[in-house]
């Protein structure tokens, strides 16, 4: 193969090749093979998810289809990087890629590993039936896959049924990722009604609305495939949302879980928030705090419940510290905010914003406003969808009460 026409890329502890005219492109849908450096951290935090889930929910050798490898770089940092992988299918649907994926194993010197390596080119849906079907006519488990990875361009929305087919019914692990954030934060809401079946809403939290609706139509297409979710990590970076959710299959359990789903109501006078639950025949949509009747807006079904695990981003934040990822030091940021939102409430409150609306001059540190917010017994933190933004239990009344009297000093 003529070398001259790529070049040589270092990630993680992968070398690998792209194409030279592509290198020199903005990343998009007309490269040869895609590959963008500003995505380095979706694959650093699926490095971490997939050790954390082989630590706590599954020791045994696993099998992981990557349906839309690109140039097989995920894959390629996945075998390096991890360890216990019996088998890895790597597949994308352009036929260009088959090549270059080729290439970046023999570069890494995979093709001899004891990893079973399955390099395919084909719609990954179809992929996904031709594994559950293999494993229907083969009667065992053993065909399905522990881990599905899904990274399309745009809206994952029509791949998720046939990758629930194709997961093993308990403890795998499915990643997500989305990157039509204009359609999941409220800036296309006719398209999210299509794609999503739920109303976004574009607010000053609308990204995490946003991830809670993909959070919600993932656990409805498990509903339909007799599964559950738990999501263990939800993460926003940048222009990307990408989930990391484990199954369960105990109807019981399942409808259970139920109760994670629902409706986020907003008032768009005072910016009072807040949850209802699946059953809003009899809910009036009146404010709580302003008791306005006629700015009311809402947004869902939802995902109401935990949007983390606690334990997993307490193991990923540790291995964070002990590996030397590419992207170590912002994760540690991000990883360290998503930890404080556990048990947080749902929403938050940019601060600018506030301090605009109540025409202050002087925003407040960030830390004096939490400080202050838990000395006086209530819960705030910051959280990872925006850097800007305090979560708290507080409600807005009472939150802007503190603002007014200089509490935040
Ligand atoms: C965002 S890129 C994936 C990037 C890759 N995971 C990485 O880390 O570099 C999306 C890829 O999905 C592929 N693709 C698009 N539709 C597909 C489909 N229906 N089945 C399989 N692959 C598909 C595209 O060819 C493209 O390479």
């Amino acid at each position: 193969m003529d070398n001259q026409n790529y070049i040589k890329i270092k990630e993680g502890l992968a070398n690998f090749y792209i194409h030279k005219n592509d290198a020199e492109q903005i990343p998009s849908k007309s490269m040869n093979v895609f590959y963008n450096k500003r995505m380095i951290i979706n694959r650093d935090i699926t490095i971490l998810s997939l050790l954390a889930y082989q630590n706590l929910y599954n020791q045994k050798p696993i099998t992981i289809v990557d349906s839309m490898a690109a140039s097989g770089i995920g894959s390629i940092r996945i075998s390096l990087e991890c360890k216990g992988i019996k088998k890895i299918y790597i597949n994308d649907m352009n036929p260009i890629t088959l090549n270059l994926i080729e290439k970046n194993l023999h570069l890494n010197q995979l093709n001899n590993s004891n990893i079973e390596i399955v390099i395919s080119n084909k719609d990954a849906n179809f992929l996904f039936s031709e594994i559950n079907q293999n494993h229907m006519l083969k009667s065992d488990n053993s065909g399905k896959a522990d881990v599905i990875s899904i990274d399309p361009f745009g809206t994952p929305n029509i791949y998720l049924d046939a990758a629930f087919k194709a997961l093993k019914k308990s403890m795998s692990l499915i990643c997500i990722t989305a990157t039509d954030t204009a359609v999941l934060f409220g800036i296309k809401p006719d398209a999210c009604f299509r794609k999503y079946l739920s109303k976004s809403l574009y607010n000053e939290y609308s990204k995490e609305i946003g991830a809670r609706i993909l959070l919600h139509f993932t656990a409805r297409i498990a509903n339909v495939n007799r599964l559950g979710i738990i999501p263990l990590l939800t993460f926003y970076s940048q222009h990307f949302i990408r989930i990391f959710c484990l199954t369960f299959k105990n109807i019981k359990k399942i409808n259970e879980s139920f109760d994670n789903y629902g409706y986020i109501i907003h008032c768009n006078k005072c910016g009072f928030r807040r949850i209802l639950n699946y059953n809003i025949i009899n809910t009036e949509l009146e404010c709580l705090c302003c008791n306005s009747q006629n700015d009311i807006s809402y947004a869902g079904p939802l995902w109401v419940g935990e949007i983390h695990q606690k334990e997993f981003i307490e193991l990923i934040s540790e291995l964070n510290q002990e590996l030397n990822l590419p992207n170590k030091k912002r994760l540690a940021k991000i990883l360290n905010y998503i930890g404080e939102e556990i048990n947080m409430p749902f929403s938050y409150y940019n601060v600018h914003k506030l301090c605009k609306e109540l025409k202050i001059k002087v925003v407040p540190k960030l830390e004096n406003i939490i400080e202050g917010i838990r000395n006086l017994g209530y819960q705030a933190s910051r959280t990872h969808f925006d850097f800007t933004s305090i979560k708290t239990n507080l409600n807005i009344f009472d939150l802007k009460n503190l603002f007014h009297t200089n509490h935040f000093k």
